[in-house]
């Protein structure tokens, strides 16, 4: 990877003139079956311009209580989309397509329209949940009914495809908009993309710059993409095996339901433990295991690229001890 970046041909990509960002950016939107895609140097600016594409300042995005659009973005769909949110309770990665439908407000004289409705795929703070399918297509018939767009929040959705086997070309033909992360599994060290129509992605593209993401010789960037997405996912298998193998590790401690794990993240209920998350991090991180706290008693593991299997055995046999 380090070496496709320093041998990238570049341009200045303000004036759309960098070819490696060219191939990067049809490569994705090409797997994707859109028009177009865009590079933006954060999953969350990828997120927010697609919000912005589909949300006029002050009507209304849906989605559950745990996005990461909401979540975990600070603020941005208010403060800088002056968009409205509205979610409906998360419960890992599930959708119960009645109840969006029961939210959707039409437009009128008082009530705020909805807009669009998001959804993450796979779930971060859902555990790595996975939406099936078969919701997913009946969440587009419900959207294409009420005249709504459809975002996926798709900074995992290689791990979605990985784990269930949908081609990202039928994931692609759902939504209207997606944001695909190249930072996360797939292991570059910057990038995302918004992908969608041509003329979503103009438009995408002209946001982008209010937002100070527009950049020059981003190609260096692209060239570690391009790498990531010809070389790092048909390996994800590889860490959902692991979080699969540590979750059977940590089960016997009552903090992990095995079953649940489908992807790469674990995460711990620590509700009944005889430690909290913020002690439990800590005595993981003196075996040099790195653990995130996501609240009191709830913690998360991830398993990624740059781990062996020598150091997920060493985690599987460490970290129940622990607890
Ligand atoms: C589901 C999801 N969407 C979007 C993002 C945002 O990505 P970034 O950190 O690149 O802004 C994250 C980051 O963890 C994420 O988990």
């Amino acid at each position: 990877m380090r070496e496709a970046m320093a041998t990238a041909e570049v341009g200045d990509d303000v004036f759309d003139e960098d070819p490696t960002l060219h191939e990067l950016q049809a490569t994705v939107a090409a797997m994707f079956g859109h028009e177009a895609a865009l590079f933006t140097p954060s999953g969350t600016m990828a997120n927010q311009l697609a919000l912005q594409l589909a949300v006029p300042r002050g009507d209304e995005l849906l989605c559950d209580a745990a996005a990461h659009v909401v979540s975990d973005e600070i603020g941005a769909a208010a403060a800088l989309g002056g968009i409205s949110t509205r979610t409906w309770p998360a419960v890992g990665a599930a959708v119960d397509v009645a109840v969006v439908e029961s939210m959707i407000r039409p437009e009128g004289f008082v009530a705020v329209p909805t807009r669009a409705v998001a959804v993450e795929q796979t779930h971060n703070r859902g555990g790595g949940g996975v939406i099936p399918l078969s919701t997913l297509q009946d969440l587009r018939s419900l959207t294409d009914r009420h005249g709504v767009r459809l975002h996926c929040d798709g900074a995992r959705i290689w791990h979605a495809h990985v784990a269930d086997g949908v081609p990202l070309a039928e994931y692609g033909a759902l939504f209207d908009t997606l944001s695909v992360c190249l930072s996360k599994g797939l292991g570059a060290p910057v990038g995302s993309l918004v992908v969608g129509s041509a003329a979503a992605i103009a438009t995408a593209r002209r946001l982008r710059k209010r937002m100070g993401g527009g950049m020059r010789q981003a190609g260096i960037l692209a060239a570690a993409g391009l790498y990531a997405l010809r070389n790092n996912i048909d390996r994800l298998a590889e860490d959902h095996a692991r979080a699969r193998l540590l979750a059977e590790a940590m089960a016997p401690t009552g903090v992990v339901d095995p079953e649940r794990i489908r992807t790469n993240i674990l995460p711990l209920d620590l509700t009944k433990a005889r430690l909290d998350g913020t002690r439990f991090a800590a005595a993981a991180r003196e075996h040099g295991i790195l653990v995130s706290v996501l609240g009191p008693r709830l913690v998360r593991l991830v398993t990624h690229l740059d781990l062996t299997d020598e150091g997920v055995a060493r985690a599987a046999k460490i970290l129940p001890g622990l607890l």
